[in-house]
């Protein structure tokens, strides 16, 4: 399979934030917002990969910035890397301003997806060829996150996450 950079799978959505989205303080409603980024990172992962993709887990989230009502929100998303059949999509959030046309990064979210075939089996994905220096940051730490996943969801030994240990022993 021939590898894909992440600006093939780049998916950008603008929206309002209007009143049935926010909560008692008029702000987003942060369920809202993970559903808003959870769409486009599926749309991400299914540019990357041809495939239908479902959502495996949500790696990390951030709600930095609250995000007021009448705001414009625009949730970008692209694969950050790509394993055997999951994917990492990472979501940066960003606020515009309605007068400046300014943007302001808000949140950011990191989310696994899976590739399926036809009968709902794990199906492999291209690779991902990082080309910024961005890109290759995120995908450089993308594995340890990988591994954090799994440990956390008692898919994989704490003693087999290697570049966990790495990390934390410095091995
Ligand atoms: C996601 C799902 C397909 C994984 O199934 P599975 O039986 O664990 O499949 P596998 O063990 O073969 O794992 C498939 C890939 O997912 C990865 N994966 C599974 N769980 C993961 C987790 N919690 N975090 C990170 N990656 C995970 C595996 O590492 C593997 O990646 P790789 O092939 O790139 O190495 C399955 O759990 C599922 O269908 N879940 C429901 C998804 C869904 O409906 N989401 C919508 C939200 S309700």
């Amino acid at each position: 399979m021939q590898a894909k950079s992440p600006s093939a799978s780049r998916t950008v959505m603008s929206d309002l934030v209007l009143p049935g989205d926010t909560n008692m303080l008029n702000n987003l409603f942060g369920g809202e917002l993970l559903a808003r980024m959870d769409r486009a990172a599926s749309i991400a992962a299914g540019r990357h990969s041809s495939s239908i993709t479902v959502t495996a887990s949500v790696n990390h989230v951030a709600f930095t910035q609250a995000v007021p009502l009448g705001s414009v929100v625009t949730v970008e998303a692209a694969v950050s890397r790509a394993f055997t059949t999951s994917m990492e999509v990472f979501i940066d959030v960003w606020i515009e301003s309605r007068f400046s046309g300014e943007r302001t990064k808000a949140n950011e979210a990191i989310y696994t997806f899976v590739a399926l075939d036809e009968m709902g089996k794990p199906t492999k994905v291209p690779p991902l060829k990082p080309v910024s220096d961005l890109e290759k940051e995120r995908f450089a730490a993308a594995l340890r996150r990988k591994q954090l996943s799994l440990v956390l969801a008692g898919k994989l030994e704490p003693r087999e996450a290697t570049e966990l240990r790495a990390l934390f022993m410095g091995e």
